[in-house]
């Protein structure tokens, strides 16, 4: 197959970058840095992203680039049997793009919020109560909440019309994505940190609580967190930087992706933290009970400050959501991008027939979210599949080249193409830093989950994300033994 380069180099940074800052950094990590004591959780994301988010980025950029393959071929190229890995971190992405989605849905629907300000003051009970319709539990699903059906049709059109081309067009479309976003956030911090009682939310964020480090649970939504931001464990990185031209620098790349993709988490936190301080003065509570943070918290928070601005709020309220909805576009649809670029290399189908059926086959059980339950489902759901599905495909890969392929393949290739030239201390994190605090992490987080139930849920709710997380792993194992016999 003829390989299609990135114009520039400057369109794949932009590109990589457009898919790690997301809807990662606005809307999930504040509510599990919230959920995990804020301060008690950025000592741990800060160390993951060091051990593992950047070592792990030059590994799947190294890789994508040295095979100049998607995930799956990219691991069998280099050791037979290993593309079951590779299938299994698409699948893994497969599963995260179907709930994504349906969060792009929820920020379509606040845009047109914006116009008049609809959540008016009490923005947690709109939220709630009247856009969700929440029901008491997950099993209560009380029918579809047809808004949030439609914003995910209007999601899956947008993102199957933005990748219709391929690589070259998704180079192009985030330029608008990926700045825009910066100037946005910058007014919003202004405002949040101005706000009466910000400074207490602020500190709550960053005053570091040692205790909390001895918490396993902490550390692996840390490590997963970072994955998740990074897009890495998805295959998504190394679909990327297979189609980089051969003279590349990796290092460079990914110190850059890696430290935007943070700095934005940590600005969104600065915005939504100090909301919390806001909101906790007003309620005369400590900012630990604001609200019980969950995926609902950025649809709460962000509605708060635009509330309160001077001046131009419909306005500052639709560019808001439409920020949130360019970060989601260009997260979204590199997954369905690393999804069809394994696909193309496996089928041979013509790129607009696979991204349409990969699409609508995330597009139909994407409708379980959109019911008056649906946010239950989505926090059970993304648990499981972000803690443990995606940080197991980490592990391994981490496995993979530390003790199978030898650290120093990859290590040796990328320092060839780059300027900063990685030593040894790479080859520590991925032989032993990165294994031993997932191993030790996922084991005793697995021990806590059987000792008491995750967020409270009915056992049966855990047991469907367990199943959702297990049908994700085996569509990847399937598609990895399907390619053998064709073979
Ligand atoms: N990194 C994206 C975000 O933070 C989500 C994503 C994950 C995108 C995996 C692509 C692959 O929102």
């Amino acid at each position: 197959m003829q390989r299609e380069y990135w114009d520039t180099r400057v369109s794949f940074i932009l590109a990589a970058i457009g898919s790690a800052i997301g809807l990662g950094n606005i809307w999930r990590f504040p509510y599990i840095a919230y959920r995990y004591g804020g301060g008690a959780f950025i000592i741990p994301y800060f160390i993951a992203m060091i051990t593992a988010g950047i070592p792990l980025l030059i590994l799947e950029f190294g890789l994508g680039h040295k095979t100049g393959h998607a995930a799956p071929l990219a691991f069998e190229s280099m050791r037979k049997n290993w593309r079951y890995l590779g299938w299994c971190a698409v699948f893994v992405g497969f599963g995260i793009v179907i709930y994504y989605a349906v969060i792009m849905s929820w920020a379509f629907n606040y845009f047109f919020y914006s116009f008049k300000l609809s959540w008016g003051e009490n923005t947690k009970d709109f939220f709630f109560n009247r856009f969700l319709g929440l029901t008491q539990g997950p099993f209560e699903f009380g029918g579809f909440k047809m808004l949030i059906v439609i914003g995910l049709v209007f999601t899956w059109v947008w993102i199957y019309l933005s990748i219709i081309k391929g690589v070259k067009s998704v180079g192009k479309v985030v330029y608008v994505t990926v700045v825009l976003p910066w100037i946005i956030l910058l007014v919003f911090i202004i405002r949040g940190i101005t706000l009466p009682g910000a400074l207490e939310g602020l500190r709550y964020y960053l005053t570091p609580n040692f205790a909390a480090l001895k918490d396993p649970m902490v550390w692996l939504n840390a490590y997963s967190q970072i994955f998740f931001s990074f897009s890495i464990g998805f295959g998504v990185m190394i679909a990327y930087a297979s189609s980089l031209p051969p003279k590349s620098d990796i290092v460079n790349n990914a110190f850059i992706i890696g430290l935007a993709d943070t700095g934005t988490s940590f600005l969104g936190g600065i915005a939504v933290f100090s909301t919390l301080g806001y909101l906790a003065k007003m309620q005369g509570v400590p900012v630990e009970n604001v609200i019980a943070s969950g995926p609902g918290l950025a649809f709460v928070t962000y509605p708060t400050i635009i509330n309160l601005l001077p001046f131009a709020r419909p306005l500052f309220g639709c560019l808001f959501f439409l920020m949130l909805l360019t970060l989601g576009i260009d997260s979204a649809f590199s997954l369905v991008e690393a999804f069809s670029m394994a696909g193309m290399e496996k089928w041979k189908l013509p790129r607009p027939v696979l991204n349409f059926l990969i699409s609508l086959a995330a597009f139909i059980p994407g409708l379980i979210f959109t019911t008056r339950s649906g946010l239950f489902w989505l926090d059970i759901a993304d648990h499981f599949i972000s803690n443990y599905g995606l940080v197991l495909v980490g592990l391994i890969e981490a496995i993979f080249v530390g003790y199978l392929l030898g650290p120093k393949v990859i290590r040796e290739y990328v320092n060839e193409l780059s300027e900063i030239k990685i030593g040894k201390w790479w080859d520590a994190m991925i032989r032993v830093v990165i294994p031993l605090v997932l191993i030790w992490s996922l084991g005793f987080s697995l021990y806590t989950e059987i000792k008491s139930p995750y967020e409270g849920y009915p056992k049966g709710a855990l047991a469907l994300g367990v199943a959702y997380l297990g049908v994700v792993l085996l569509c990847g194992i399937l598609m990895g033994i399907k390619g053998r016999r064709e073979e």
